[in-house]
C-alpha cells in the first residue's frame, strides 16, 4: 500500500520534521503546508493558534493524505488536544516525542526551548516532571529564533548572539540536556552547539517522531515517495530555505492562497 503523510507547521520549522520522516519513510508520500502567511504562531493567543492550525489540519485532511504530523510544538501543545477530536484521520502531535526523549536520556536537568505558547501551556514541564520528578526543568521561551530559521540565519553570528542573550542567567550546569521544544529550532543547532558548555546534548525529538510514525503506519509498497509543497506566502523564499536545509524543493512549492485555509 502506498501512504501520504500530511505535515503541517507554520512555516519552514517542520521541514526539520520532514526530513526525518523522509529518511524513515522514502517510500511514502508527503503533502507539506507551512503557513508563511501567518508565522510565527508561538507569540499568539490559544484562540488563534487552535483557529489557524483547524484551518490548516483541515486542509490537509481534504488533501486526502492518510495521517497528519502536526509538525509545530505550538499547535500541538494548544491546539491538538482540541482538535483530535474533529479529524477524521489519524493525527500526531510532537510534543509526546521531546517529552520521551527528555524521560529516557536526562540525568540532570533538562533545559525546554520553546515558543512562548507552548511554554505557557506547561505540557513540557508538567508531562517530564510526573515521569522525572528528581529532574531539573527549566523553559525559556525563545520567539527571536523562529525568524531567524525562517530566514535562514540558523548559523550565523547574530543567531549566535540572540541564542547567548536568550541563556543569559541561566545556571547551565544543572543541566545535561537541552530539549528543542520547537520545530524551527533544529535550524539553530549549529548556534547553540557553539553557545552551550559541551557536556550538554542537544536533542531533536524529530527522529523519535519518524521512528512512531513508521511503526503506526506499517509496511508500505517498495517505491520512491514524493513531496508537494504548499505555502500561504512566497514560494521563492521556502524554496530557498528548503534548498539550504538539503531538501530541494524548487518547483515543487505551490501557492495556497489563504482564502482557501479560512474559506473567505
Ligand atoms: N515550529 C513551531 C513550533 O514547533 C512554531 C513556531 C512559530 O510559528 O512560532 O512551535
Amino acid at each position: 500500500m502506498s501512504r501520504v503523510i500530511g505535515v503541517f507547521d507554520s512555516g519552514v520549522g517542520g521541514l526539520t520534521v520532514l526530513s526525518r520522516l523522509r529518511a524513515r519513510l522514502p517510500e511514502a508520500d508527503f503533502v507539506y503546508l507551512g503557513d508563511t502567511a501567518r508565522v510565527p504562531y508561538g507569540t499568539r493567543s490559544a484562540e488563534t493558534i487552535i483557529e489557524y492550525s483547524r484551518q490548516g489540519i483541515l486542509h490537509l485532511q481534504t488533501s486526502g493524505v492518510d495521517l497528519v504530523v502536526v509538525a509545530c510544538n505550538t499547535a500541538s501543545a494548544v491546539a491538538l488536544p482540541v482538535l483530535a477530536g474533529e479529524v477524521a484521520v489519524p493525527i500526531v502531535g510532537v510534543v509526546e516525542d521531546g517529552v520521551l526523549e527528555a524521560v529516557d536520556t536526562a540525568r540532570r536537568g533538562v533545559l525546554v526551548l520553546a515558543t512562548p505558547a507552548t511554554i505557557a501551556s506547561r505540557v513540557y514541564k508538567e508531562w517530564i516532571g510526573k515521569r522525572r520528578p528528581e529532574l531539573v526543568i527549566e523553559e525559556v521561551a525563545c520567539p527571536l529564533f523562529v525568524p531567524l530559521a525562517e530566514e535562514g540565519w540558523g548559523d550565523t553570528e547574530v543567531a549566535d548572539l540572540v541564542v547567548r542573550r536568550y541563556l543569559e542567567g541561566i545556571e547551565l550546569r544543572y543541566f545535561d540536556l537541552v530539549l528543542l521544544g520547537c520545530t524551527h529550532f533544529p535550524l539553530l543547532e549549529p548556534a547553540l552547539r557553539r553557545c552551550l558548555p559541551t557536556d550538554v546534548a542537544v536533542e531533536d525529538p524529530g527522529p523519535r517522531l519518524a521512528e512512531r510514525v513508521a511503526r503506526m503506519l506499517g509496511p508500505m509498497l517498495a517505491r520512491r515517495g514524493v513531496v508537494r509543497f504548499e505555502v500561504t506566502d512566497s514560494v521563492e523564499s521556502f524554496a530557498r530555505v528548503a534548498g539550504w536545509m538539503g531538501m530541494p524543493a524548487e518547483g515543487h512549492v505551490a501557492h495556497l492562497p489563504l482564502s482557501v485555509l479560512t474559506g473567505d
